[in-house]
């Protein structure tokens, strides 16, 4: 016993496998998985001060945020910091909502939002925020009847079964919410008990020019220096429990929240990020990466680079637009920049041959192992189908679903098909989705968005995976896709919101005949018709013969590196990571700093880049050095901080928290050189972009004058 441990440590000493900076742990698990490597670098506290399901523990005070309908599919994190229900997460993750709230009169987007009592903070409706109270293994129970010889669909249902009466028994009583997700490609599951909240109110913004400052041009890039924070409040109802909108609601009081820590963080702290990590795919083989690098990638970053030039053009000519489409911009550009990173990472590590080498290894490991023969070669022959018709599906889904309007006439179907009357609710229902969609549209944009992408679709997608309807538009149009959106545009009744909510008030079946009419329409069923026909079926083919091989594969790996501590992938659930503040050299004779300060934000300051543009009130803050006491030992304000914490989209606004677990910082972003990160970390490269928390408290203090709040948290310095 003592000499297999002796051995194993010896190991980890040789190969390094388990890597202190890698990984997205379960926090129910630390104990066990990493608990060990999280003292060596300096965690001061213990497992259960993290996560615990029966004292109050920092699991309690962490947020996720979901949308009403979806709340397990968080998008974001955060960290309460009060006995108030007060939270803070990024700007950027609030964006949508301060886009909401905003109007040519009131300009939060522009000038910020800042709530100096209760009374003026903002509902946020469909938005939720949870709480995740309990997580536990139940693999046992959910493959509780599933034997090796089943096929799929049996073991699959078996499977469902034992999820929902899983799920139902967790939350027999409670007001809670339960979910069982899949682990390690299926091979275990775990059960996670949530609190969910639907009460939650703008608290705070800085304006854009500090908490996106630096804007997409910034975004992805260290060194950096975006002020990306903004403030909630989670409301309940009389019991303290979740309740829906009610003015009558009080401010939550959480079991657990961050203390801030008032002081500098610095080089080589330890820090760990709680939060809910989205999704990556450290595991999947060589021919995957082949799949998205060489097609899926730079497809999409083509057709993406249409739609962005296009909206951005337009919303440099008119404040209108740009309040409009500010955050539809975001949001395409964001994933466009992230996936030209993934491959200049994919390529500059080799990763794809690294993955080939592992694959040989795998193989030679399984020649003694038969169950696991087939599975690379299984990988590469199906993989290569799937490559073979992958650009398809691409200019379908990232290029004609991609038009604004054929998206928006998608909600119209179940009135197209309507077989009974269309109640007066629903009637209501689709006239408050017409008002909110054409709140935010701007129809010139949208056509040309459409010649550009159907151009695309049309040149790229042969003509027998093309619907009847479109390939008769061309031909009529004579493939002038300009001609073809005048016509289309200046047709359809779903271009004119004023007729459009005419038609639908008082809707009966009768008019079901004049959206089947529709030139948008019949082109919209088109689409969708064509692909659930010509292409669903192939790839639903192939894409179903992956799950089982996915699983064998982990399976497999984990017996072959035996030695090493295998996270799982992300999966948008509850997650902690752990690392040290550092930078990184990003190329050779580069070394950059672990920090930024306010003196860079001067530094890029240009009035006539909008995204460099410096308020005016910060600019005088600094010129008067009027910092508080948010600046440290050199009198620098800080800014931002990099270091090796693995994180991934839905890590957004996690606390990011030191050695004793007080609040330093909220994890925003990942630096360039690494974003491939996703698909394979490197511990060299790969570092994680955190807003310090003394800058936030400097905005909210000085340039905000919010004391209310600074009153409220609980900073020690
Ligand atoms: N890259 C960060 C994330 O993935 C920030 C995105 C928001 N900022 C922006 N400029 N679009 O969400
Ligand atoms: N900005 C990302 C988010 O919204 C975090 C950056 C990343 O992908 O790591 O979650």
């Amino acid at each position: 016993m003592k000499r297999n441990f002796l051995i194993a440590i010896m190991l980890l000493l040789v190969t390094g496998v388990v890597r202190a900076d890698e990984g997205m742990w379960l926090p129910f698990r630390i104990k066990s998985d990493v608990i060990a490597q999280m003292h060596q670098l300096g965690f001061l506290l213990d497992a259960d001060d993290i996560y615990s399901s029966d004292k109050p523990s920092f699991n309690d005070a962490v947020v996720g945020l979901g949308t009403e309908g979806r709340p397990f599919s968080h998008f974001c994190t955060g960290g309460l910091v009060s006995d108030k229900g007060l939270f803070i997460t990024n700007h950027h993750c609030g964006y949508g909502f301060i886009q909401k709230h905003s109007t040519m009169q009131n300009d939060y987007l522009t000038d910020g939002f800042w709530a100096y009592d209760h009374s003026q903070e903002l509902t946020n409706i469909g938005l939720t925020a949870s709480i995740m109270r309990r997580m536990e293994d139940v693999t046992e129970i959910i493959l509780e009847g599933v034997t090796e010889n089943l096929s799929h669909d049996v073991r699959d249902s078996i499977i469902k079964l034992n999820i929902l009466a899983v799920e139902k028994e967790a939350i027999e009583g409670t007001h809670y919410l339960a979910k069982v997700n899949p682990f390690y490609n299926g091979t275990e599951y775990y059960l996670s008990v949530y609190e969910i909240f639907n009460d939650v109110r703008l608290v705070g913004a800085p304006p854009s020019a500090i908490g996106k400052f630096g804007g997409d041009t910034d975004n992805w890039v260290w060194p950096r220096h975006t002020g990306d924070f903004a403030m909630f409040r989670i409301y309940a109802g009389p019991d303290n429990k979740p309740a829906a909108y009610s003015p009558d609601n009080k401010p939550y009081s959480p079991d657990k929240f961050f203390e801030i820590n008032g002081n500098s963080v610095a080089e080589n702290d330890f820090t760990f990020i709680m939060g809910y990590p989205g999704t990556t795919q450290e595991y999947l083989p060589s021919a995957a990466i082949e799949l998205q690098k060489n097609i899926q990638n730079p497809i999409r970053i083509q057709l993406r680079e249409m739609r962005i030039e296009t909206m951005k053009r337009h919303m440099e000519q008119s404040q209108e637009v740009r309040i409009k489409y500010s955050s539809k911009v975001a949001g395409v550009a964001n994933a466009w920049k992230k996936w030209i990173g993934e491959i200049q990472g994919l390529d500059r590590f080799d990763v794809i041959y690294k993955k080939q080498e592992l694959e040989k290894e795998f193989e030679n490991f399984a020649a003694s192992n038969p169950k696991y023969n087939e599975i690379i070669s299984d990988y590469n022959t199906i993989y290569s189908q799937i490559i073979a018709i992958a650009p398809y599906q691409e200019y379908y889904f990232e290029g004609a679903y991609q038009v604004e309007i054929i998206r928006f006439i998608s909600a119209f179907s179940a009135l197209a098909k309507a077989e009974k009357t269309v109640s007066f609710e629903q009637q209501e229902n689709m006239i408050s989705r017409v008002r909110s969609f054409y709140k935010d549209y701007y129809l010139p944009i949208d056509k040309i968005v459409f010649e550009k992408l159907m151009t695309e679709f049309s040149s790229n997608v042969p003509i027998e995976y093309q619907p009847e309807q479109f390939t008769k538009l061309e031909n009529r149009f004579k493939n002038d896709f300009k001609a073809m959106s005048d016509w289309l545009f200046e047709s359809s009744l779903f271009t004119d919101s004023t007729k459009l909510i005419t038609f639908i008030d008082g809707y009966t079946i009768k008019k079901a005949k004049t959206i089947h009419k529709d030139p948008l329409y019949q082109l919209y069923s088109g689409l969708v018709d064509a692909y659930n026909m010509l292409l669903a079926p192939k790839f639903k083919s192939l894409y179903q013969e992956l799950p089982p091989i996915h699983k064998l594969y982990m399976q497999g790996l984990r017996e072959m590196q035996h030695d090493k501590t295998f996270f799982p992938d992300a999966n948008s659930t509850f997650r902690i990571a752990f690392g040290k503040v550092q930078g990184y050299n990003p190329k050779d004779a580069i070394k950059y700093h672990w920090r930024t300060t306010i003196d860079g934000i001067i530094q890029k300051n240009n009035p006539e880049i909008y995204d460099y543009d410096v308020p005016k009130k910060l600019l005088e803050l600094y010129a008067n050095k009027d910092f508080g006491s948010y600046s440290d030992a050199t009198g620098e304000v800080p800014v931002c901080f990099s270091a090796t914490n693995h994180t991934t989209g839905g890590n957004s606004g996690s606390p990011v928290l030191d050695a004793n677990g007080r609040l330093v910082g909220l994890n925003f972003d990942r630096a360039w050189e690494g974003v491939m990160s996703d698909l394979y970390y490197n511990p060299e490269i790969c570092r994680n972009i955190s807003i310090d928390i003394r800058y936030a408290l400097f905005i909210v203090d000085k340039y905000a004058g919010a004391q209310n709040l600074i009153d409220e948290m609980s900073i020690i310095k």
